[in-house]
């Protein structure tokens, strides 16, 4: 079986290859690179809709589309479904200094896959919770991973890519996806 996976972020394409290569070895994941302007929405679900809706009419094959954000609680949800905008403008730096007066420093981040078999679109969610570290801190990953800390744990995301792999928003909504593909 073969899907492609329309993205224009490279690294969300690396981490769902690993994911495959481990648990679904037999499936054929492409990387379809796929640019257009996403819907203006608070609701990740509404955007990858949207965007499966907009990829299938373009490449007409089996796909899935994938879109994320980061919701900080102290930040009223911001950045939300405008995190690739916000890391472009202020980047983590700017995600410090908005927050270098809050105590509460929770926030979660949330993935959304949306699938296009052909004949309809399905949804899958998954949920990462966790904080905003005090310092950028890690190498490893990309956008907000060297602020971002699992809950529970010490290290960000950007510090151990293992965590990431294990807990993350990305790691748990393919893992969604890929029960779902099975049946
Ligand atoms: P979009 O899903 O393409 O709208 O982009 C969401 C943005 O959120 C990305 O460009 C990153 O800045 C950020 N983001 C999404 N997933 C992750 C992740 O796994 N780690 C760190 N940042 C992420």
């Amino acid at each position: 079986m073969e899907i492609l996976f329309a993205t224009s972020n490279k690294h969300k394409f690396e981490e769902a290859k690993s994911f495959f290569g481990n648990a679904r070895p037999a499936l054929k994941l492409t990387h379809q690179p796929f640019d257009y302007s996403e819907i203006r929405s608070d609701n990740v679900e509404e955007i990858a809709k949207d965007a499966a809706a907009a990829a299938y009419k373009q490449f007409k094959k089996p796909l899935f589309v994938e879109d994320s954000g980061l919701f900080i609680n102290s930040l009223n949800d911001f950045p939300g479904t405008f995190s690739a905008w916000t890391m472009k403008k202020i980047g983590n730096i700017g995600i410090l200094r908005l927050m270098s007066d809050s105590t509460d420093r929770t926030a979660k981040f949330v993935s959304c896959i949306a699938y296009h078999d052909g004949k309809k679109i399905s949804t899958f969610i998954g949920t990462c919770e966790g904080s905003i570290a005090i310092k950028i801190s890690g190498v490893d990953g990309f956008g907000y991973d060297p602020i971002f800390i699992p809950q529970g744990e010490q290290k960000t995301f950007a510090q151990s890519i293992q965590l990431k792999n294990k807990l993350s928003h990305r790691y748990k909504v393919l893992l969604k996806f890929c029960e779902y593909l099975h049946d």
